[in-house]
């Protein structure tokens, strides 16, 4: 194990993950009323009401895919059947399927960033840094999937990756495992920690208030405040307009 391989398996993913934790408390407590999403959708809407709805369900069936293939350990799934063939299978096309979705949906966001006038001055340079880092950890782990998934032999992540990542949550990092994992996994995996330790500065923070309450709420009713208006029956043609009260003007 060299110098080299301690820093890329166990500093950098550490030092990552405290930016992560302690960036976000920080800056809950110092810009809490900077927390948002920055949206733009008062700009423009018909490049967004495409790209944003890709990217965001395409990023949750990575993450949900990522929670399965990395935090779950293969023997749990035999134990329910499911098999490395069917886990490989599913795996590759849902991941793939997800992998473009995403890809698609972040190709028009930062088009319409770029072409979109008022979009593109209320741009950031985080924002641009930002952009950077995420397509780098999507186009590597993209390219990873095609090289070896879907094209290659298939490389066993599960064997390596996935204990490795568990290995550093439970504080015993395993640096072996990772020393023959290919390069394109190994760029997919550091700069995915790149991105963990620029997104407490950066507009990713709306990720932890994402208002899934919104969901569940009950309906706001809307009342009229003239106590007859919403009981009476609607009548045919134009209400008159009633002439204002002098009284009530003068009281204005
Ligand atoms: C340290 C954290 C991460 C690790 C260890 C990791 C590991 C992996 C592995 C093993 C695969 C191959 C999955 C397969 O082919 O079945 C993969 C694919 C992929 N990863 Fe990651 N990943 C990490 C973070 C991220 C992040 C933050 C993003 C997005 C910004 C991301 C986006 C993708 C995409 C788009 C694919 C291809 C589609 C898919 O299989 O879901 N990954 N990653």
């Amino acid at each position: 194990m060299t110098p080299l391989e301690v820093i890329l398996w166990v500093a950098i993913p550490y030092a990552s993950i405290a930016v992560f934790i302690v960036g976000h408390i920080w800056r809950y407590r110092y810009d809490k009323f900077g927390w948002t999403t920055r949206s733009s959708q008062t700009y423009e809407n018909r490049l967004l009401r495409w790209g944003s709805p890709m990217f965001h369900f395409g990023i949750l069936m990575v993450i949900a895919g990522h929670v399965v293939g990395l935090f779950i350990p293969r023997e749990w799934l035999y134990a329910i059947g499911i098999t490395e063939e069917i886990y490989h299978l599913g795996a590759t096309v849902m991941g793939s399927f997800a992998a473009v979705l995403t890809l698609v949906g972040l190709a028009i966001l930062i088009y319409r960033r770029r072409t979109v006038g008022p979009v593109f001055l209320a741009t950031t340079v985080m924002d641009k840094v930002m952009y950077v880092f995420l397509a780098a950890a999507l186009g590597f782990g993209t390219l990873a999937t095609f090289v070896y998934q879907v094209f290659g032999g298939g490389f066993h992540y599960r064997e390596t990756i996935s204990p490795w990542i568990r290995s550093i949550f439970i504080f015993q990092p395993q640096v072996e495992l990772m020393q023959h994992v290919p390069l394109l996994f190994q760029l997919h995996v550091l700069s995915a920690f790149a991105l963990f330790a620029l997104w407490p500065f950066t507009r990713l923070v709306h990720v932890f208030s994402a208002p899934v309450g919104y969901l569940f709420r009950p309906y706001v009713v809307y009342r009229s405040r003239d106590a007859a208006g919403g009981a009476r029956a609607p009548r045919r043609g134009w209400d008159p307009v009633k002439a204002p009260d002098p009284e009530r003007l003068r009281r204005l």
